[in-house]
């Protein structure tokens, strides 16, 4: 039995408690959670019966930990990581993992150097139609690469920005590229493989924020193959869609609903036997947004751990979309294509992070 352990006891945390608290998760338990805001510590821990601190390295000192949990603002995960990693225990961390492409640099060195694991969560790719489609790809089903292309149609209002400082700033955030979409930015690279060049637009549509609501990207893949990306939380009157369309010489699979959980398009020029039946048997509906992937991510983590085997997403994979992402901004300020590897210049993601 692993015992995990959450620093940050906000909105996620609720989901993290959940599965990790109620042994929803096999050889996982949780042992005791922090905040600096001692209310939301406190909320947690006594649902689930275990002791809560507002010091971070109090709890890793008093408590029998083995992994943890840093589920802070997206800007504070690279003090956190590095702070935390100095005991020796592996880390798991939600997304984006960094902000800017040095700080992710210095949390994997400091893991590597500690010689713990980090995960980064990108829990949609353990969601039961992206697993699937994966697998055809990975099978060849899809031939040569033509276009992949994904679309976050979500809704957020001025009072879901508004309930924290954070929120839709430059220095911890980001907007809808770094924190909605991430997860399909990072399933698009995924599925479509290195990204070459970028060119993308971006506009504050509908909410008061530093940051961009609504984004448009145009991709080229280093295979040759196209791709789009289509970002906003200013969809309205609610979440519309989270998808994935992959199109190939060989057929062409969409995965949609709000969270990537349907399977709507299944379709390859060479059959298989349990084809007819795909759209039904890899469906499913979460509850929300969120969807149901953080449970087969932590089955994930365990298995690694006791195992010893590699993570899907290590430091060095949570860069790579973070890299794309950091490119899409750099394409935004300065109004050209950009081409990776890069260095940014203009992109402000992660500025005035002190
Ligand atoms: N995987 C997903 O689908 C998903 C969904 C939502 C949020 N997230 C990510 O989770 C992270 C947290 O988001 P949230 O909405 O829960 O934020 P939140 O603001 O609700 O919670 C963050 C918490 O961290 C606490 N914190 C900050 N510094 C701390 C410290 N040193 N010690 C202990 N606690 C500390 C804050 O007091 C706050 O309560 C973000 O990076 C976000 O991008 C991921």
């Amino acid at each position: 039995m692993l015992n995990f352990a959450l620093v940050g006891c906000g909105r996620i945390a609720k989901r993290h408690s959940e599965l990790l608290g109620m042994g929803q998760v096999r050889g996982a338990r949780l042992v005791a959670v922090c905040d600096l805001d001692e209310s939301k510590a406190r909320k947690i821990a006594e649902q689930f019966r275990v002791p809560h601190y507002r010091d971070m390295h109090e709890m890793m000192e008093t408590e029998s930990v083995d992994v943890i949990v840093v589920l802070t603002e997206s800007g504070r995960h690279v003090n956190h990581v590095i702070e935390l990693a100095r005991h020796g225990k592996h880390i798991v961390v939600e997304k984006p993992m960094a902000l800017t492409l040095d700080d992710a640099d210095r949390m994997i060195r400091a893991c590597d150097a500690a010689r713990i694991k980090l995960f980064v969560v990108k829990q949609n790719r353990f969601n039961v139609p992206v697993v699937k489609l994966r697998d055809a790809l990975e099978s060849g089903r899809f031939g040569k690469l033509v276009m992949g292309t994904v679309r976050v149609r979500w809704c957020r209002r001025q009072d879901y920005y508004d309930q924290d400082d954070w929120r839709g700033t430059w220095a911890l955030d980001g907007g809808v590229l770094t924190n909605q979409a991430s997860h399909h930015v990072d399933l698009l690279e995924w599925m479509m493989g290195d990204v070459e060049s970028v060119f993308a637009f971006s506009r504050t549509a509908l909410v008061e924020i530093e940051t961009e609501d609504t984004a448009v990207v145009v991709l080229r893949f280093s295979s040759g193959a196209l791709g789009v990306i289509e970002a906003t939380t200013a969809a309205r009157p609610k979440d519309l869609e989270g998808s994935i369309s992959i199109l190939g010489e060989g057929g062409a699979v969409e995965i949609g609903g709000f969270a990537v959980n349907e399977l709507k398009v299944w379709k390859f020029a060479q059959s298989q036997d349990d084809d007819d039946d795909v759209l039904e048997r890899y469906s499913v509906n979460p509850p929300n947004v969120y969807g149901y992937g953080h449970q087969a991510y932590y089955d994930h983590v365990v298995d690694c751990i006791l195992n010893d085997r590699k993570q899907l997403v290590d430091g060095l994979e949570g860069r790579r979309s973070l890299e794309l992402i950091n490119a899409i901004y750099e394409s935004i300020e300065t109004g050209r294509v950009v081409s990776l590897r890069f260095k940014p210049k203009y992109c402000r993601l992660g500025l005035g992070n002190t």
